[in-house]
């Protein structure tokens, strides 16, 4: 058999500021169709700026410097802040209907039906649609699960999740966490996942890449990376979510 050829391919990226201060160096990883791959890694270290460049979308004053992004699909982004990423002026189920208008060229009624279809997969009470809420009457939780529904109706082949569970408690992260792994079973897309805590990254993905000023120090499976770190910093990122929470599947159900 063919070995499977990856869905996304990053080559020895590179990126700098205008001022050529480097930011990011020689990034590189694969991604499998359907599979998972956890960014881990401090603040500052690149992560963020690393899925901006994978979406083509990277921000004033930080440029390619260097390296190749080959995609074989369509990605889509949920961003580090939910609130901030939604239009507070217009209520939130026009907001998901719009990205589906737009990028499945639905028809306006179409495309609501499609989007009141994406709250009920992510969990969310039809309420929020009879009421037409605006963001600011949603809680934190809600507002996350609206983006992740916005990035889907994209219908991406590849979705990039900027630390989307870090501003919520952790009952609320969990939830969202399972909701994330119910979705990819069901839809299939391959996913990069960006965070900075190795416990949350390690339930969601096989594979882990541990970033730090700008730059890969390791790079593998999940679990072996988890029983035997190799880069003094990926120790350090263990040791600072030990116990390791439970594993994905073994909670309750
Ligand atoms: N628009 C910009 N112009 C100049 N430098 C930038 C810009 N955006 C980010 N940087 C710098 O690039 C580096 C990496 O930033 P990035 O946002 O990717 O970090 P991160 O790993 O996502 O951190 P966090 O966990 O805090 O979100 C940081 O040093 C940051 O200051
Ligand atoms: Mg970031």
């Amino acid at each position: 058999m063919m070995p499977e050829q990856p869905l996304l391919i990053v080559d020895q990226l590179s990126l700098a500021t205008k001022a050529k201060e480097t930011l990011v160096n020689k990034v590189s990883f694969t991604l499998n169709p359907g599979e998972s791959l956890g960014l881990v890694g401090e603040s500052g270290s690149g992560k963020s700026l690393t899925l901006r460049a994978i979406l083509g979308l990277l921000p004033q004053g930080v440029e390619l410097n260097d390296g190749t992004i080959k995609s074989g699909a369509e990605a889509a982004m949920v961003f580090q802040d939910p609130r901030g990423a939604l239009d507070p002026l217009c209520p939130v189920v026009k907001q998901v209907a719009e990205v589906v208008h737009y990028r499945q060229r639905l028809s306006r009624r179409a495309s609501r039906a499609a989007a009141l279809e994406l709250l009920q997969l992510l969990g969310l009470p039809d309420s929020l649609a009879q009421a037409d809420r605006y963001p600011s009457q949603l809680s934190g939780g809600q507002c996350q699960r609206i983006v992740i529904a916005m990035a889907l109706a994209c219908k991406p082949g590849i979705l990039l999740c900027d630390e989307p569970t870090t501003a919520l408690d952790v009952t609320v992260q969990r939830q969202i966490i399972e909701t994330i792994t119910k979705l990819q079973k069901e839809l299939g897309f391959a996913m990069v996942f960006v965070t900075h805590n190795l416990a949350i990254a390690a339930a969601l993905c096989s594979r882990l890449a541990v970033m730090k000023q700008g730059e890969i120090v390791e790079h593998g499976d999940a679990l072996e990376i988890l029983q035997h770190p190799e880069h003094p910093y990926t120790r350090m990122l263990i040791e600072a979510v030990l116990p390791v929470p439970q594993l994905e599947g073994s909670g309750p159900s």
